[in-house]
């Protein structure tokens, strides 16, 4: 494999000077490359900042042209709109989930009308920020039922893509709901609708801020471990992409990003779909709290959205997509 030796090979012969550092780059990062996820909240005239997650904010219907505006001049492919619920709407059903003027079906509408084509809307499909305990789904003596759930979940995912969502990413690891969905999506005449299935969930400690964002945080009764999965298992997670690819899948999100590279680099070996890796709320956090604080050099997110790409995905999605004029240079 090596190609030549000591002292006629020196390899920082090319690292010597920037202009050939750049000429054999192997891996770089265009705005392409992210999706910006955007926390909508009711009310009006609103950015409100997130305690646990420096630098990003929550924004009412009227306020979201400020960020949509920004996205489309920076030539993002896309946003993922996430609700943050008011507590009196939420219930153990999570029938808010299927309003067509809860804060989704808002914000799909507001953003579609105004932007068309010109940027892709994803939207999770889950009743997490729906429901009274925080959970993805229903739930009977502490267990997340299956198929009463994408019952629900099918239903959501309808009104989405009735609502102009582009992409629906199912978030909930359900068995069997790629499939329930895209039937039901072909049969309703939104075969262009695409499904972006959270694949590879790992129950995770890295989504606390998230959950803090959407405000499901003080109610999450229990933990998510018996739908999610444990982050001991990498087969699985082959199983996991198999299924959803075969039940109709466009692409596959590995999630949290940073600690997991070694399956994104393995689905990607595997199957040679699109894969996506999210950065998530806690990764994001850590970053952005150690910068803050004078820790760190904020050139770790650059190095860390690298190691990505690197690692073979095609997209991230990360709460830095608005900064990137400041990250990638
Ligand atoms: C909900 C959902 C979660 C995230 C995205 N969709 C949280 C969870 O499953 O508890 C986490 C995103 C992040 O931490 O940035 N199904």
């Amino acid at each position: 494999m090596i190609t030549g030796k000591f002292p006629s090979l020196r390899l920082r012969r090319s690292r010597k000077n920037d202009w050939s550092r750049r000429l054999i780059e192997e891996n770089s990062l265009s705005p392409n490359d992210f999706i910006l996820p955007i926390f909508l909240i009711d009310g009006k005239n609103k950015k409100q900042s997130i305690k646990s997650m420096p630098g990003v904010y929550r924004y009412t219907i009227d306020k979201l042209g400020l960020i949509i505006d920004k996205a489309v001049k920076n030539k993002l492919p896309m946003v993922a709109l996430f609700p943050y619920t008011n507590n009196k709407k939420k219930n153990s059903l999570g029938t808010e989930s299927l309003n067509e003027d809860n804060l989704v079906c808002r914000g799909l509408r507001y953003i579609k009308k105004k932007y068309k084509n010109q940027i892709g809307v994803m939207c999770d499909v889950a009743l997490d920020p729906y429901t009274s305990h925080g959970h993805d789904g229903l739930i009977r003596s502490n267990y997340v039922l299956n198929d009463e759930t994408i019952e629900v979940l099918v239903n959501q995912s309808l009104l989405q893509a009735q609502m102009g969502c582009d992409v629906l990413a199912p978030s909930d690891m359900m068995d069997g709901r790629i499939g329930r969905i895209r039937n039901a999506l072909d049969k309703n005449g939104y075969d262009l609708t695409q499904i972006l299935s959270y694949a590879v969930k790992y129950a995770s400690s890295f989504y606390g801020p998230f959950r803090d964002a959407v405000g499901s945080k003080g109610l999450l009764k229990g933990n998510k471990k018996n739908y999610q999965m444990d982050f001991r298992n990498t087969d699985e997670a082959i199983r996991e992409v198999a299924l959803d690819i075969k039940e109709g899948a466009d692409m596959v999100m590995v999630k949290p990003g940073l600690p997991y590279l070694d399956i994104i680099k393995t689905i990607k070996k595997n199957f040679k779909i699109p894969v996506l890796a999210y950065q998530v709320s806690g990764e994001y956090s850590l970053f952005s709290h150690g910068i803050n604080k004078g820790l760190i050099d904020k050139n770790v997110i650059l190095e860390s959205l690298i190691s990505f790409k690197r690692s073979g995905a095609n997209a991230i999605v990360s709460y830095y997509a608005d900064r990137l004029n400041e990250i990638l240079d």
